[in-house]
């Protein structure tokens, strides 16, 4: 089965989208194979932004990361999970993001865009045993 690791940012979580979102993976056929509510800080953040840290919105990102819940999530299902779970979220900027995806649907600009979803199979098992440990994969 190929894992993602999926979050629910804070403003999902704020504006009560998390069973929408959540039921979109479901309504596909994915399954949740995890989930957990956290406020996050700065520590695990910068860990599971650790490409981000040098980038000019780095600290924004951070800030609206950490300010209320996210619900971290691993999505599991056939090969090709991780592109699917990235284009049911749509476009990084919900502006951009076509209508029928999450963020086309939901989102208005980029620094509110609802979710993340891993970008590859190497860095969803990378975050995975970021957030959920006890499900690192042996390798
Ligand atoms: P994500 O990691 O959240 O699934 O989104 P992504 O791969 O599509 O985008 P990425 O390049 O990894 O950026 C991570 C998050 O940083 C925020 N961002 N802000 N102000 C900006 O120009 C900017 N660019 C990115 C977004 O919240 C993005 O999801
Ligand atoms: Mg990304």
């Amino acid at each position: 089965m190929e894992r993602t690791l999926v979050i629910c940012k804070p403003d999902a979580v704020e504006r009560g989208l998390v069973g929408e979102i959540i039921g979109r993976f479901e309504c596909k056929g994915l399954r949740i194979l995890a989930a957990e509510v956290l406020h996050l800080d700065l520590e695990i953040l910068g860990r599971h932004y650790a490409e981000h840290v040098d980038r000019p919105f780095y600290d924004d990102l951070v800030a609206f990361m950490s300010r209320s819940p996210a619900v971290l999530l691993v999505v599991g299902g056939p090969e090709g999970t991780v592109a699917m779970v990235r284009s049911l979220m749509g476009a990084t900027d919900p502006g951009q993001a076509a209508p029928g995806t999450i963020r086309g649907d939901f989102g208005l600009e980029v620094t509110e865009n609802l979710v993340h979803g891993s970008d590859g199979t190497g860095s969803a098992e990378r975050e995975i045993a970021v957030f959920f440990p006890a499900l690192a994969s042996a390798g």
